[in-house]
């Protein structure tokens, strides 16, 4: 087959790159995809076990960091469109390092930017590198509201100073080298393959292995859940039909409470390990709360629907069913991924809550 586009994936190591990775490599044999990640303590190629044979698919381990690297990758490979997910992630680990935050968010991405402004020379036609960004740039919301397209930048952690910043900079290369770009800033993700210092996957692994719960303050923040696998099928539609230089805000119509969350993952987990009901809700335990911590996110997905058609296909219910059946047939993933550096960050970080 002959190969209709070369396509660099950064961060397809992760928890959303995989699924990412994954969707191209199955849906585009026609397009070669090269996933190039510096394999992070986030980073990890049993997500990927399942397409990491496929003729069109080649792993790259480097760092976005590294401008000799990354300017090979375009030479060698002569990409023409850039999905950029690599990134630190975490907002717990930039309130204790912020640097490593500035350092890959934000020079990472000003890195990735020159390699493509350098490997295609204004010759612009048919490329695209589109940048993958969160909500958490708009601040956070006190009084009802959503977060649109137009809501001024507010970021109020060090993770969303450093994904605001590097938002600014893609602008920035679109509007001064007249790169062609894409931005997409999305909710919280949830679903398999999930690093469990994130809640949904933390609190799963915590009710399996009958350790405290560590609810953050009274509990009472709201994030809008949305299924990894949508959020990867909006990125495919995006990357395809979304407008250069537009922005588009990607949720789920899906606001929890993270007591309310926990209080139905501890339902659904006692349902399925054949607990008593309220067994496992016994584990919550309530700890000193995220500095700064954000109130409230939510997003309004309107434009992505109206303009592109994209919409999420399941609900939170089927999502979250499907989530911890995944991590219940997948403990070894989970066993693996928390043995060593994990249970050293789990000390030091749960020891200040
Ligand atoms: P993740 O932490 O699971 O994965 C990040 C990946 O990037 C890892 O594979 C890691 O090895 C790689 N990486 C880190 N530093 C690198 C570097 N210097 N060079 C090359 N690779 C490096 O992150 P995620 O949750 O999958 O998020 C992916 C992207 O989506 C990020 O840009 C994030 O800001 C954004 N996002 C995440 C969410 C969410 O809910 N998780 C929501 C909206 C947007
Ligand atoms: O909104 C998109 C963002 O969602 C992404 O950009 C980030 O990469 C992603 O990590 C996520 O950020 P959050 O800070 O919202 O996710 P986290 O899973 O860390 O926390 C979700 C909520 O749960 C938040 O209000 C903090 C709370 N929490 C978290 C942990 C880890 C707890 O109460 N206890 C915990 O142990």
């Amino acid at each position: 087959m002959s190969v209709q586009r070369n396509l660099l994936i950064t961060g397809g190591a992760g928890f959303i790159g995989s699924h990412v990775v994954r969707r191209f490599v199955t849906t585009y044999p026609q397009y070669r995809i090269i996933n190039l990640d510096a394999l992070t303590y986030a980073g990890n190629l049993e997500n990927l076990r399942d397409i990491e044979n496929a003729p069109n698919y080649t792993f790259v381990k480097a760092d976005i960091c590294n401008a000799d690297a990354v300017a090979k990758v375009f030479k060698d490979f002569a990409i023409d469109g850039v999905i950029h997910l690599a990134a630190e992630s975490h907002v717990d680990r930039s309130i204790t390092d912020p640097l490593a935050f500035v350092r890959t968010n934000v020079f990472g991405t000003v890195t990735l930017l020159n390699a493509a402004k350098e490997a295609w020379k204004g010759a612009y036609d048919g490329k695209r590198f589109y940048h993958v960004s969160t909500d958490e740039v708009y601040g956070s919301l006190h009084d009802g509201g959503f977060f649109t397209e137009e809501t001024p930048y507010d970021p109020q952690s060090p993770y969303s100073a450093s994904k605001a910043s590097s938002d600014h900079f893609v602008r920035a290369y679109g509007n001064t080298y007249k790169l062609p770009f894409v931005v997409s800033n999305c909710s919280n993700n949830y679903g398999s393959h999930h690093f469990p210092e994130k809640l949904i996957p933390l609190m799963i692994n915590n009710i399996r292995n009958n350790k405290p719960l560590p609810v953050y303050g009274k509990g009472e923040n709201v994030r809008d859940w949305l299924w990894v696998e949508d959020h990867a099928a909006a990125i495919d539609t995006i990357f395809h039909t979304g407008v250069n230089g537009e922005t588009y805000n990607i949720g789920g119509h899906n606001e929890w409470k993270n007591i309310d969350l926990v209080h139905l993952l501890c339902a659904i987990m006692d349902r399925k390990l054949g607990r008593a009901e309220g067994e496992s809700a016994k584990l919550i335990t309530y700890v000193t709360d995220r500095a700064g911590h954000d109130l409230r996110y939510a997003i309004d997905a309107s434009k992505i629907e109206r303009e592109l058609g994209w919409r999420p296909s399941i609900t939170f219910e089927v999502g979250l069913e499907r989530t911890v059946d995944w991590y219940l047939a997948n403990t070894e993933w989970l066993d693996h991924v928390t043995s060593g550096a994990y249970q050293q960050y789990y000390q030091a970080h749960y020891a200040q809550h």
